[in-house]
């Protein structure tokens, strides 16, 4: 990967996030997505990159500070500047609330709060100082703001 703008995309493997990787691709972005689905994830890796697309599969549980602190060092490689975080990745659990367990609860809550706010703030550390506008994080549940 050679070209100088990183657009990170969390839950790529899959879904909407898939659909994502592939559009940010072609727009000339370096494109790193994370997921936990590895198998899926790598199989995306090699069909898109095989289509001449710069993209870089990081296999990540995105509730773990380890992993996102992983995944953002590596979107600044190569004198990389992280221009856009799309915060895809999550998770829904359809059962009644009677049945819903305390770990369902926090899984759910892990995979769609405390990633966001652990990958945006990775994502804005590694721009930290950079004042210019442009620098773009969405969440793909309804809300974006600019870091
Ligand atoms: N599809 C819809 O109609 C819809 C509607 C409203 C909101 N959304 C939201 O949009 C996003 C994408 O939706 P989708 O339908 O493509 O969902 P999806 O389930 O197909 O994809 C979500 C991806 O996130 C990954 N993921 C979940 N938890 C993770 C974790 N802790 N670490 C790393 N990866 C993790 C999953 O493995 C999966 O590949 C989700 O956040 C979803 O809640 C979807």
């Amino acid at each position: 990967m050679t070209g100088k703008q990183a657009a990170v995309i969390t839950g790529g493997a899959g879904g909407i996030g898939k659909e994502l990787v592939a559009a940010y691709a072609k727009k000339g972005y370096d494109v790193l997505f994370a997921d936990v689905l590895e198998e899926q994830g790598r199989q995306l890796e090699r069909g898109l990159s095989a289509s001449g697309l710069r993209v870089q599969f990081v296999p990540a549980d995105l509730a773990k500070e380890e992993d996102v602190k992983h995944l953002m060092e590596e979107a600044v490689k190569n004198g990389r500047t992280l221009s856009v975080l799309i915060n895809n990745a999550g998770k829904s659990v359809w059962k009644s609330p009677y049945h819903l367990t305390s770990e369902e609860w926090d899984d759910v809550l892990n995979a769609n709060l405390k990633s966001v706010f652990l990958c945006s703030r990775e994502a804005a550390k590694k721009n930290e100082g950079k004042r210019k506008r442009g620098r773009h994080c969405q969440h793909v549940f309804d809300e974006s703001f600019y870091v």
